[in-house]
């Protein structure tokens, strides 16, 4: 289903995401911008803004706000935002624990009120505000929190470290700079609006100042929401629809293969994605993120014609059907063969080779950003994939699919792995409480 799946643009009926009542569009004046973000937000027209006083009404797509506090983390079912950064931070020289524990503290808060739509030094929140997004709203603003290996070792918890964090393989097309790889934190921003995740990024480093150190950052985008007639299903910059195939929140298993159990849930399901021991509960109802920066060499790729490039994926460029027939949605027969008897999705299409069918059922839910950095001095762009993928255990999720795909992906010669990151994404924080503080406060 990809309407209302994380792959699609679509803003309703999902966890996390609310509108803020009393900052909904409340002016004629504005109806006209409104028409088309109130028509992607569904539902939201007829409100009016409650309090006449506010200083600036807002669109449904300003107002949306997505919540800090719940079991997960925000932004890893939150349906993809428009604007996207990425940032690891590796702790100060000295720092260890404490200053950690204090950071996560600060960061939450930040988040907690950035989220809001609330300036990030408001009445309790910390720091001062910078201005930046003053008249946005939360704009379905989310920040996300990581923990790399080298965190544990730099905190002393090592031994409280879980396998999951264990180094990724290496991989033959792998091309990886090491300093933009990997870091102590990594902290996922994304939003609606390009002002409101930039002000989000500059608090966030502000907070780190004295405690951590930007070891690199990644910028991202998607389609604004809203832009279509109807919510759809995301392209990439090679123009595919992006984000089918991904597990659905109406899943039963979805919860299973995205999140990490506590121990208890564990208890009984001998051999659970991630199993953990009561000993790594702060990660309990928390996720991995392998976070890869995917460079696409666009111009071979353009050079293919349509239907070859449609051969490389396995599904149609326009609508994104797979290739055995049908719409979108329709599941992809694998074993269909064409007139000549060959497979109509052929042996090395991505996404034949990626489908938790042929991967013993490994699955992960991919909420990627794409990203363009400029034209690189050969002409090319320095464009493709801030790709990040959620699972409850990298090494049922993306470990057994890459190496596939590293053995004989159609879709390999046209990129190249240019960063890697692996993180830990600790449970979502309960109110009054913050990120990761039952790692590091027991
Ligand atoms: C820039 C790099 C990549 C591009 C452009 C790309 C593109 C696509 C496209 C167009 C599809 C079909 C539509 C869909 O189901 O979303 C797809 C499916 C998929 N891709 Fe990728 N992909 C890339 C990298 C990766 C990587 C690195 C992995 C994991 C190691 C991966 C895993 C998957 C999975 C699991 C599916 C769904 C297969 C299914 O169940 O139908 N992709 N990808």
């Amino acid at each position: 289903m990809a309407g209302a799946g994380t792959g699609s643009q679509g803003r309703t009926g999902t966890d996390g995401v609310g509108f803020s009542r009393r900052r909904l569009l409340g002016s004629a004046g504005a109806a006209g911008a409104a028409g088309l973000v109130l028509g992607a937000a569904g539902g939201a027209a007829g409100y009016a803004a409650s309090r006449p006083d506010e200083p600036t009404a807002l669109t449904a797509i300003g107002a949306t706000e997505a919540m800090f506090h719940g079991k997960h983390q925000p932004g890893i079912t939150t349906p993809l935002q428009a604007r996207g950064h990425l940032i690891a931070f590796d702790l100060a020289p000295g720092a260890g624990r404490k200053e950690a524990a204090a950071l996560m503290r600060r960061w939450s808060a930040v988040a907690r009120e950035l989220m809001a739509g609330r300036p990030a030094g408001g009445t309790d929140g910390p720091g001062h505000d910078t201005g930046i997004a003053l008249d946005a709203g939360p704009s379905s603003l989310t920040v996300t929190f990581g923990f790399g290996r080298t965190f544990f070792d730099r905190t002393g918890l090592t031994g409280r470290r879980p396998a999951g964090l264990d180094p990724l393989p290496p991989f033959s097309s792998d091309q990886l700079d090491a300093r933009r790889s990997n870091g102590d934190l990594w902290v996922q921003i994304g939003a609606d609006d390009a002002l409101v995740a930039f002000h989000a990024l500059r608090a966030i480093q502000k907070e780190a100042v004295g405690a951590a150190g930007v070891r690199w950052q990644m910028n991202g985008f998607n389609r604004t929401p809203g832009a279509t007639g109807r919510p759809m299903t995301a392209r990439n910059l090679m123009g595919q629809i992006d984000g089918t195939g991904n597990p659905q929140q109406t899943d039963d298993d979805f919860d299973t293969r995205i999140f990490v159990p506590s121990a208890a849930d564990a208890q009984g399901a001998s051999g659970a994605p991630g199993a953990p021991d009561a000993s790594q509960d702060w990660l309990a109802g928390g996720s991995y993120a392998v976070v890869r920066r995917i460079r696409m060499l666009l111009d071979d790729w353009e050079k293919l014609p349509v239907d070859r490039q449609e051969q490389v994926i396995g599904r149609r460029k326009s609508d994104g059907a797979p290739l055995s027939g049908g719409s979108e949605t329709t599941p992809m027969d694998l074993d269909k063969a064409g007139p000549d008897g060959r497979l109509v999705i052929p042996d090395n299409a991505h996404a034949r080779i990626s489908s938790p069918e042929k991967n013993g059922g490994a699955a992960m839910l991919r909420r990627p950003f794409s990203y363009h950095d400029g034209i690189s001095a050969d002409g090319t762009p320095d464009a493709g994939l801030l790709f990040i993928c959620w699972q409850a255990d990298p090494f049922r999720g993306f470990v057994p699919v890459q190496r596939k795909l590293d053995r004989g992906d159609a879709l390999s010669p046209f990129l190249r792995h240019e960063a890697s990151g692996l993180f830990a994404v600790p449970g979502g924080a309960a109110k009054g409480e913050y990120v990761g503080q039952r790692l590091l406060e027991s």
